[in-house]
């Protein structure tokens, strides 16, 4: 009976320990003031005057968007992913012909190796229930083909850098962009931008399947 007990008991610890982690997690980001930029409780900017007062992405929806090792290390020691800025209106000064692009709002973050772990966790449980998971199919990369549809029939490279490729700079690069996101969101993205944030300045397109598909394995793979 005991040992009956003594397992139930070692089975719950071991059921308890993430979410024990996670809570730890949860308390890091309210100590390190992550919400004071970041809205880590939904729904996002509904008008164009709450995007323009955004101080730096969404996190409430983490656990759907992104790689759970690029998080652990990216809240360790943040890098520039919007060269220009959050709200790319907000970082430009118009002068004369060209824009300039002032110094972009960077990450505050500068967790330790074991509170970013623990963040991380927490950050991952923040899903969209309603985003479908298992949807992305890897197979063959066919770079020349991607680049045709993305850079030559779409001109995402208008908003985005292609490694290698240079390309705008009011949204977040594709330089590492497989490493970050989660392919399943990356689909879902880009098949309606909209669903995750209503006043986002990419259009809604209507892409098949294997149009996504090629999209998101050439992102996959991009570096
Ligand atoms: C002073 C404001 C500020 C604070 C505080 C802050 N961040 Fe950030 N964070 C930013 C900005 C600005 C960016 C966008 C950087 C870029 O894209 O170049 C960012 C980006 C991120 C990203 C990547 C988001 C994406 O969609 O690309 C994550 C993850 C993140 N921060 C986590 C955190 C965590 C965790 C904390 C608290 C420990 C935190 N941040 C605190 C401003 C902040
Ligand atoms: C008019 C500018 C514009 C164009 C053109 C555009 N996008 Fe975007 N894209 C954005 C903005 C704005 C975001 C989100 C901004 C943010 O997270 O700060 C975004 C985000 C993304 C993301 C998520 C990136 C991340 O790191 O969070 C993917 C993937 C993406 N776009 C793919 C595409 C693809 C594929 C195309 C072409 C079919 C495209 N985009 C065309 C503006 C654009």
């Amino acid at each position: 009976m005991t040992r009956i007990l003594a397992l139930a008991v070692s089975a719950l610890m071991a059921v308890a320990a993430p979410s024990a982690m996670a809570a730890d997690g949860k308390a890091l980001v309210e100590s390190n003031k992550c919400g004071s930029c970041h809205k880590m409780v939904g729904p996002s900017a509904q008008t164009i005057a709450e995007v323009m007062k955004r101080k730096a992405p969404d996190l409430f929806y983490a656990g759907s968007k992104f790689n759970k090792d690029w998080l652990v290390k990216y809240i360790q020691s943040p890098t520039t992913l919007r060269a220009g800025g959050v709200v790319y209106l907000n970082s430009i000064s118009l002068n004369g012909e060209a824009d300039v692009v002032k110094d972009p709002p960077k990450c505050a973050s500068k967790l330790s190796a074991g509170d970013a772990a623990a963040v991380a966790d927490y950050l991952m449980t923040l899903k969209d229930a309603s985003m479908k998971t298992g949807v992305f199919k890897p197979g063959k990369v066919k770079k020349a083909r991607a680049r045709v549809v993305m850079m030559k029939d779409e001109a995402c490279n208008a908003c985005h850098v292609f490694p290698g490729k240079g390309g705008g700079i009011s949204c977040p690069t594709f330089e590492g962009i497989g490493e970050r996101l989660n392919p399943d969101w990356m689909y879902s993205f880009i098949q309606d931008p909209k669903h995750w944030d209503p006043k986002v300045w990419m259009a809604k397109r209507d892409f098949d399947d294997a149009t996504l598909q090629l999209m998101v394995n050439f992102l996959m793979t991009a570096d």
